[in-house]
């Protein structure tokens, strides 16, 4: 009995103060919002952006993601949570404090409108196939392309295309999840599957998303 006092006790405030992961939540005016952004001002409001990002959103330089075809949807939010500080990174964080909602759907629709890169053909390890395509059930790892399509083209709301991405920054990305440095993953999607994955396989998933899937 004084254990699930205990319990309760140590449990609660958890439970009561925990931070929300993300304030986006996809009501259909949410997702309406996004749908809605202008791409002629978001092209010119990424004119702030290309400098890391790339003329045509896709990124040269080390750990910065490229944006070209995301989905609008993923991108809003990212851009929303840096603004609330539920994903923190200095540069980003700097870069969002004068963007409103209004420009965040316009920047998203705009990046979304270019064309994705073909990434980096390389020959995928046989283990990263496997947790892409069958997951490890005994490690409760789902196996990724359910929620990230089976070409990793991402899927509808709030789930990432991943193909084509730098291989630094998925490896990055997902080294930050498992740490908790990046939090902003509502229902705790990705630390839970990250906090699965060995280092070493975090570098061979992240190659395999890298790649051209159809060189
Ligand atoms: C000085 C370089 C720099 C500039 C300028 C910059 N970014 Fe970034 N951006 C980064 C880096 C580095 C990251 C990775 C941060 C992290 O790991 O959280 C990032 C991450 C992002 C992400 C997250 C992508 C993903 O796949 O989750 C989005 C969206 C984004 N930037 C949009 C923008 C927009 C829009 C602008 C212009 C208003 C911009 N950035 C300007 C460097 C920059
Ligand atoms: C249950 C669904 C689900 C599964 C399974 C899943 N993901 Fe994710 N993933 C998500 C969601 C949702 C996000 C976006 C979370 C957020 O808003 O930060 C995400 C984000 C990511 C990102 C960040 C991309 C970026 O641009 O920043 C990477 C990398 C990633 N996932 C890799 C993987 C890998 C590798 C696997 C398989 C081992 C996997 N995911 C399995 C749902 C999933």
């Amino acid at each position: 009995m004084n254990k699930i006092i205990l319990f309760l006790m140590l449990s609660m405030p958890v439970i009561v103060y925990a931070e929300a992961s993300s304030t986006i939540a996809w009501t259909p005016a949410t997702l309406n919002f996004v749908k809605q952004g202008n791409p002629v001002k978001g092209k010119v409001l990424a004119e702030s952006c290309t400098g890391c990002h790339g003329e045509q959103g896709i990124s040269t330089l080390p750990e910065t993601p490229s944006l070209a075809g995301q989905l609008a949807t993923y991108t809003y939010k990212q851009l929303r949570d840096y603004a609330n500080n539920l994903r923190s990174n200095p540069t980003m964080s700097a870069m969002v404090q004068g963007l409103s909602a209004q420009d965040s759907a316009d920047l998203a629709v705009w990046f979304s409108t270019l064309t994705p890169s073909l990434g980096t053909p390389n020959k995928p390890s046989p283990n990263a196939e496997k947790l892409v395509q069958q997951g490890d059930g005994k490690r409760i790892i789902p196996p990724c392309f359910v929620c990230h399509g089976e070409n990793g083209q991402g899927e509808k709301m709030d789930i990432p295309a991943l193909t084509g991405q730098r291989g630094d920054y998925l490896s990055k990305t997902l080294v930050d999840y498992k740490t908790g440095q990046r939090h902003n993953d509502v229902y705790s999607r990705m630390r839970l599957i990250a906090q699965q994955l060995k280092d070493s396989e975090i570098k061979e998933l992240a190659l395999y998303y890298q790649r051209n899937p159809k060189p």
